[in-house]
């Protein structure tokens, strides 16, 4: 045989060995065998195969941590506190954990890899988050990018939430993405519709989840969720809300409007909902809000367009929604009873509103928020 053929067979031959050696070596060194992971004092207890991130291990034996970027290391949600030694925590984690929770050991579940027997606490509450199927009833267009999406429980009162809480869509894979994802939507619906979840998605551009609610997703399709997440709910204060969203951050607030009304519940609360849009193209449920606030009066509900087109019959107020808080706070609402802040959307919008609400005097901790990021 020439050896303008042997030269490359010897090369190929060689790599492929190098090859088999690496997996080998992975295998056994990255071999972490069975490993226990102990919840809360031994509340419970798992016995697992070693190797993988705590958030899917968890997953996979049916406890659900939330999990709003689907372990990618990008929402901090994930956030569990760790009793024995893991290492340090990793760069990817600094970004969300504030120096208290350094100090606690509190680590993202999805950043830490599980090498050897672990002790964790973990709020009680998610022992009762499950996984149920649905089937999808409706699909509606609010907007040009905002779509209403009704599931259908498969089993009735399959989940039990607060108004105001989210839950996770198992988004399978599509086209070219190959690996399911989970993301998190606030629950427009109201809790006592136990048969149905609603959920009102904004498609963003490139977006894994949303392009697969926007353009894939179907009426009758199948649909897993997971939940109820989340600690964004009424507080049972007699201060005034002070709720202001944008866009699909108008979900929780539908549901917790809705249920106060019915239930007549935290009857001492006063609620002011600010609802701020570029253009009335960004605008949707005036009609249903505008009559709430006809039949229930101590609703109070203030549309805002910023751009408003020189063409647009628009009656409501105009500015950013920060000014138009900023107003109201200093000019209409009542302040007798004390003032509480409820915020749902984009990061830069949230953090805009406590600025405005800190500087009127609204204490911080009275300031509730779900940023959808
Ligand atoms: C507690 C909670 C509740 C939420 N509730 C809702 C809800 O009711 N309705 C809703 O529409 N969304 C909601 N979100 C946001 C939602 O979970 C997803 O992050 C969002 O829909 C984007 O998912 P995706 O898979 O399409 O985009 P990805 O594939 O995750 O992201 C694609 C790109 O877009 C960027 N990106 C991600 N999210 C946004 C965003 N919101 N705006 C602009 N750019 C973004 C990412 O950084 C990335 O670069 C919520 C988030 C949280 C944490
Ligand atoms: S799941 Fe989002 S940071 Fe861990």
């Amino acid at each position: 045989m020439s050896p303008i053929i042997v030269g490359p067979l010897v090369a190929a031959g060689l790599s492929a060995f190098l090859a088999l050696v690496i997996a080998l070596i992975d295998r056994v060194v990255n071999d972490y065998g069975e490993v226990t992971i102990d919840i809360n004092g031994g509340k419970r207890s798992y016995t697992v195969r070693g190797g993988s991130p705590l958030l899917g291990t968890l997953a996979a034996e049916g406890l659900f941590v939330p999990s709003a970027c689907g372990g990618r290391g990008s929402c901090g949600a994930c956030k569990v506190r760790v009793l024995s030694d893991v290492g340090p925590h990793l760069p990817t984690e600094m970004p969300y954990l504030n120096p208290e929770e350094v100090s606690q050991n509190v680590r993202l579940s999805c950043q830490i890899k599980l090498k050897k027997n672990i002790d964790i606490e973990l709020p009680e509450e998610l022992f009762s988050v499950k996984k149920f199927s649905s089937t999808v009833e409706s699909i509606r267009e609010l907007t040009y990018d905002i779509k209403e999406v009704l599931f259908k429980l498969d089993e009735p009162k399959a989940i039990e939430f607060v108004a105001g809480q989210y839950i996770q869509i198992v988004v399978p894979p599509y086209g070219e993405i190959k690996e399911s994802v989970q993301r998190a939507y606030s629950m427009s619906s109201r809790p006592r519709d136990d048969g149905h979840v609603e959920l009102l998605v904004r498609l963003v551009p490139g977006g894994i989840a949303t392009t697969w609610v926007h353009k894939y997703l179907k009426v009758g399709q199948k649909v897993e969720l997971v939940g109820p997440f989340g600690d964004f709910q009424v507080h049972d204060t007699p201060a005034a809300m002070l709720c202001v969203a944008g866009g699909s951050g108008m979900a929780p607030f539908k549901s917790m409007f809705y249920e106060m009304k019915e239930n007549n519940s935290f009857p001492d609360k006063e609620i002011w909902y600010f609802f701020g849009a570029r253009t009335t193209r960004d605008m949707f449920y005036l009609d249903e809000l505008r009559q709430l606030e006809k039949d229930w009066p101590r609703f109070h509900f203030v549309a805002a367009l910023s751009e408003p087109k020189a063409d647009e019959a628009w009656q409501g107020d105009t500015g950013l929604i920060t000014d138009v808080l900023d107003k109201y706070i200093k000019e209409k609402i009542g302040k007798d009873k004390g003032l509480e802040g409820y915020l749902c959307g984009s990061p830069g919008m949230i953090n805009a509103c406590i600025n405005v609400m800190t500087k009127n005097g609204v204490a911080e901790r009275d300031i509730y928020f779900d940023k959808f990021a």
